[in-house]
């Protein structure tokens, strides 16, 4: 009996195998982009606002601070949007005729509080806090970018829980000392561009971030100049134990000249717990 089918067309039946596969992995492929895709996540747009408030101008232009507007962030998990008062602070006597500021005007005119459009607006589902991040060396531009540059406000990331675990399974990269979590242009430390940091009155088990001070400048020619004021005071009780035991014990800076040293240092000191604790699914999904 003749072959039904040639030696071609099962070729072409396993050709169309295979395209059909391809075309599966293809889809799959741009679904998973697209769910990560900026369109998605909203990340990097400016949305439209009541007022095109200028955080470069308000920051960088006029030296204000984060908490000046955001004054929860450090005490709670929401950093807080200011009210219409904040900014009647300055707006009541500057810019009272600008077109731009009638939105404030008038929601202060009227009791009725202005609606920001949200930038960053987490699922329901997941529990965050700026509290923890902010209280354990994780600076404002770590996670927001360089908000001190941007005229309108955008997310600089996409919030995605990939992006939350990058950072839970090695939080050493990211740390800095609590006392510069503000600062925008902050860099991690290099041969050039030291950090020192002190240890002082640490009581075990407890959360200890205070009890860490670190600095960018010098601490070792700041005590010379502190022991040689002293010098004239006591000349010949310096040689010897007197000295030592009148001065008060200067507390002992260690050198940090890259991140992975500092890292390692404030995880361990700021008692940040294990990678393997930070990412098991209730910390976020509570
Ligand atoms: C003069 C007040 C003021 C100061 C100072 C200020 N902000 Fe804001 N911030 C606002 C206002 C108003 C909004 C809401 C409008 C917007 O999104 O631009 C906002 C929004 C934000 C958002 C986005 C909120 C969202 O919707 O997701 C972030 C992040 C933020 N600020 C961070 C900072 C940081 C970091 C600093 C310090 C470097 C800072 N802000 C200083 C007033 C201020
Ligand atoms: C500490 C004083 C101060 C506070 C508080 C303040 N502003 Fe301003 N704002 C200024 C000054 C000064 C300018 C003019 C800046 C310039 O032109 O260099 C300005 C300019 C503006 C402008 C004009 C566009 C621009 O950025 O130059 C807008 C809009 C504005 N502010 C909105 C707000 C809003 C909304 C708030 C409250 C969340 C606020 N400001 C809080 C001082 C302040
Ligand atoms: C570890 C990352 C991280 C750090 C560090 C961080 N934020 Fe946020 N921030 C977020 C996330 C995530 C959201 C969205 C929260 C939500 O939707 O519930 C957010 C939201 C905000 C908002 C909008 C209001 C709110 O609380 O939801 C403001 C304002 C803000 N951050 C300011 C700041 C300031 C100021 C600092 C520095 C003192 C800071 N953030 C540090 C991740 C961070
Ligand atoms: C840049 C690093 C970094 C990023 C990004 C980050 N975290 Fe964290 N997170 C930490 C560190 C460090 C801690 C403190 C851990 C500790 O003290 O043991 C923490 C703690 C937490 C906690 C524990 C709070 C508590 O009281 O137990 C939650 C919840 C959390 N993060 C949620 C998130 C979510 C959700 C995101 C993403 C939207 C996120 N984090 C992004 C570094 C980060
Ligand atoms: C560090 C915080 C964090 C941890 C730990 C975490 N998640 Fe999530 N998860 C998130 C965030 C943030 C989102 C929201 C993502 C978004 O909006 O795109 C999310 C979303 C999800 C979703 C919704 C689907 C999706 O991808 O958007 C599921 C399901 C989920 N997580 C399961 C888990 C499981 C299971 C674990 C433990 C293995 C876990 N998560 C651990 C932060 C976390």
């Amino acid at each position: 009996m003749a072959q039904l089918f040639d030696r071609s067309s099962n070729a072409l039946a396993r050709m169309s195998l295979v395209l059909t596969g391809l075309i599966v992995i293809a889809l799959g492929v741009t679904l998973d982009q697209l769910q990560r895709s900026p369109w998605v996540t909203r990340q990097g747009q400016r949305p439209d606002q009541p007022v095109p408030f200028s955080h470069k101008h308000h920051v960088q232009g006029l030296g204000l601070q984060c908490q000046y507007c955001h004054v929860s962030v450090e005490k709670s998990s929401y950093a807080g949007i200011p009210p219409t008062k904040t900014c009647m602070n300055c707006h009541a006597q500057i810019w009272t005729n600008a077109q731009l500021l009638e939105p404030v005007r008038a929601s202060w005119a009227t009791g009725q509080s202005l609606t920001w459009t949200r930038v960053h607006d987490l699922p329901d589902f997941v529990f965050y806090s700026h509290e923890i991040h902010v209280n354990k060396g994780l600076g404002c531009s770590t996670c927001h970018g360089r908000v001190d540059q941007m005229p309108l406000m955008y997310a600089q990331n996409t919030l995605q829980m990939e992006w939350c675990l990058d950072c839970h399974r090695n939080p050493a990269k990211n740390i800095r000392p609590t006392s510069e979590i503000y600062n925008m242009a902050w860099e991690k430390p290099a041969e050039d561009r030291p950090v020192w940091c002190a240890v002082g009155g640490e009581k075990s088990g407890l959360p200890t971030a205070q009890s860490v001070s670190c600095t960018t400048k010098d601490p070792g020619a700041a005590g010379a100049e502190v022991a040689s004021l002293q010098l004239p005071l006591s000349p010949e009780g310096l040689a010897g134990d007197v000295a030592a035991t009148t001065l008060p014990a200067a507390p002992i800076y260690k050198k940090f000249t890259s991140q992975d040293e500092l890292g390692n240092f404030l995880v361990d000191h700021y008692k940040i717990r294990t990678p393997k604790d930070l990412t098991s699914c209730e910390v976020c999904h509570r």
